[in-house]
């Protein structure tokens, strides 16, 4: 979590784990990143403690007024499931179509995971994984590097992308790893370097050092959910020694 995270409404809050929903980044006519993670109208529905001791909490959106008359006017009822367990955090997305015709979307979970130092960061499992670099105009490249180390500025969407990542973090010796169902298709992975990160207003100059974004999503070919159909994909975060 930024330092000078907004919590306002209608913020999108810099850190944790943003919801991109209906829309990834700018492709398509929302504002960036869709509504989801600005919306104030999420509602915990469910609150309880599995068999297993694990802790589920769900929250649930549903398309209101204004979500109708945006540029994505569909009837929706969208559940974020949270369940945190031993050692492993859940969270995945459970979109259902309310309406009558075929839905269409992209999406992902924006996650912001802290290390020690960006210098000493990697992020493995995507070797011989194709990519889009959106720090060069969307060309379409091939992942050849052993680990994505950060140099600069980072900002791809990797995809198909394999079922299992990590985050291995040198300095403080260990590794995050994301496992992320098949329904979430692609990776993004993302790090401002210096120059973005100054010059967005709610995150210190500095910020960049402390963290990456690896975000697992369906997000180089959009989702279709048909009439009463329901979509579900979800990612296991743990941490282990590295
Ligand atoms: C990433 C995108 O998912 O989110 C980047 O790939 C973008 O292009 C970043 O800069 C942060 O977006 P925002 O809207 O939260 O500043």
């Amino acid at each position: 979590m930024s330092d000078l995270a907004k919590f306002g409404k209608g913020d999108a809050v810099r850190g944790g784990i943003p919801i991109c929903f209906p829309q990834f980044g700018p492709r398509g006519p929302l504002a960036q990143h869709g509504f989801c993670r600005r919306s104030d109208d999420w509602k915990i529905t469910k609150e309880e403690v599995l068999p297993n001791g694990d802790v589920r909490t769900v929250l649930t959106l549903t398309d209101s007024e204004e979500t109708r008359k945006s540029a994505w006017p569909h009837k929706f009822v969208l559940d974020y499931e949270v369940v945190l367990g031993a050692g492993t955090l859940t969270t995945g997305l459970i979109f259902k179509n309310a309406g009558e015709e075929d839905v269409q979307f992209t999406c992902a979970l924006h996650s912001y995971f802290p290390v020690g130092d960006v210098d000493e960061t990697t992020v493995q499992g995507l070797k011989g994984v194709e990519y889009e670099d959106s720090t060069a105009g969307g060309k379409v490249c091939m992942e050849e590097g052993e680990a994505v180390t950060f140099k600069g500025e980072v900002d791809r969407v990797y995809g198909p992308a394999p079922q299992v990542l990590k985050v291995v973090d040198g300095k403080l010796g260990r590794a995050i790893r994301i496992a992320k169902d098949p329904t979430f298709p692609d990776a993004v992975v993302w790090n401002p370097w210096a120059d973005k990160c100054r010059a967005l207003a709610d995150m210190p100059d500095e910020a960049f050092r402390r963290f990456v974004c690896v975000e697992v999503g369906a997000v180089r070919t959009p989702v279709t959910v048909p009439a009463g159909g329901t979509w579900t994909a979800r990612q296991v975060l743990t941490c282990e020694r590295a």
